[in-house]
């Protein structure tokens, strides 16, 4: 078949769930050639159910974005890819002082160092065919610091970072780069796949009581209003279809208006909200812990006594 003729091929990185699995079923929708990757295959339950739900098909391939090995395998027998979506990534909540070296490097490791060793690898055939698109999925968290998700925050605002500069680096190659920046959305990144770090509940952390309001915070004000994630999987199509797409695209309600904040120099202004409601969920949850201690030492109480 003529190179012209041919379904433009996507590869998507992180399918099992969340953006990854939508974006997915849409592109293919849309008429792409997807080639959908995930880490572990044994995880492809839910996405084969939506794409035999949706009435269309992509190919499923194995790719852990933090091995070397299985880029480079992946990448051999994909290419040429014409527009990559590195989606894959992960979150590890807590104080950057609770967190250890591993899970911070952990954390840079997939949500940067992973996305530019994939895209190193895909990007040769690109600038080869002067074509091609590379959209990296980066965060609210990317342009304004989120508290006890540094790490997070960090490997996000290297993403932009990246992003920013490779755009320049590739517009001789007709290269385009984007970089998405979604607020908060309910998948499985603040759910299930949601970690804490391993000294999350060390009670000898100064950060201890900290760390269990700000988790309270998330479970009461952020999760309960976070965004519904098809609308970021159909804007990530969308732009796939663009010929010249913006550099960035700020998604949701949260991330638009905390990034205008920024952009007016009420930076301060916000990070006081945040510390103010902090510690007001911080106070809550407190007094949680306290009835149920309370109630704990009462319940065996009345048990010794009978
Ligand atoms: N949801 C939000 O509120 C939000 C907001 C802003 C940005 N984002 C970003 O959106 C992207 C997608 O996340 P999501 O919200 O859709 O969460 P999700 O449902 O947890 O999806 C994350 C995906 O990344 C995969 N992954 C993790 N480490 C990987 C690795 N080493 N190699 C390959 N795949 C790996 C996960 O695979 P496993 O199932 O094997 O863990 C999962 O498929 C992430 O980059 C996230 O940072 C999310």
């Amino acid at each position: 078949m003529p190179q012209s003729n041919r379904k433009k091929r996507v590869l998507i990185t992180g399918c099992s769930s969340g953006f990854g699995l939508l974006t997915a079923v849409r592109a293919a929708q849309a008429g792409y050639e997807v080639i959908a990757t995930m880490r572990n295959q044994g995880k492809a339950g839910y996405l084969h159910e939506a794409l035999d739900r949706a009435g269309v098909s992509a190919t499923l391939e194995e790719l852990d974005i933090t091995s070397p090995e299985s880029i480079r395998m992946v990448v051999q027998k994909y290419s040429p890819i014409d527009i990559l979506v590195n989606n894959a990534g992960i979150l590890i909540m807590g104080s950057f002082l609770d967190l250890t070296q591993a899970e911070t490097r952990r954390v840079l490791e997939t949500n940067y160092l992973g996305i530019v060793e994939l895209t190193r690898a895909v990007v040769p055939s690109m600038i080869e065919r002067q074509t091609g698109m590379i959209i990296n999925i980066a965060s609210l968290a990317g342009r304004v610091g989120h508290p006890f998700n540094a790490a997070y925050a960090a490997s996000k605002h290297a993403l932009i970072g990246f992003s920013q500069s490779i755009r320049v680096e590739l517009m001789p190659f007709n290269v385009k780069v984007v970089s998405v920046e979604p607020g908060y959305h309910k998948t499985e990144i603040i759910r299930a796949n949601a970690t804490l770090s391993e000294n999350f509940y060390d009670r000898k952390s100064p950060f201890f009581e900290w760390n269990r309001g700000f988790l309270r915070l998330m479970m009461d004000r952020v999760i309960p209003k976070a965004g519904e994630p098809e609308a970021i999987a159909a804007r990530i199509v969308e732009i796939m279809g663009l010929e010249n797409p913006r550099l960035h695209y700020i998604l949701g309600r949260d991330a638009r208006w905390a990034t205008r904040l920024e952009w007016l120099g009420l930076g301060q202004w916000l990070a006081s909200k945040v510390f103010e409601k902090l510690q007001i969920a911080r106070h809550r949850e407190n007094r949680r812990a306290e009835y149920k201690k309370n109630r704990r030492k009462k319940t065996s109480t009345q048990t010794q006594e009978s």
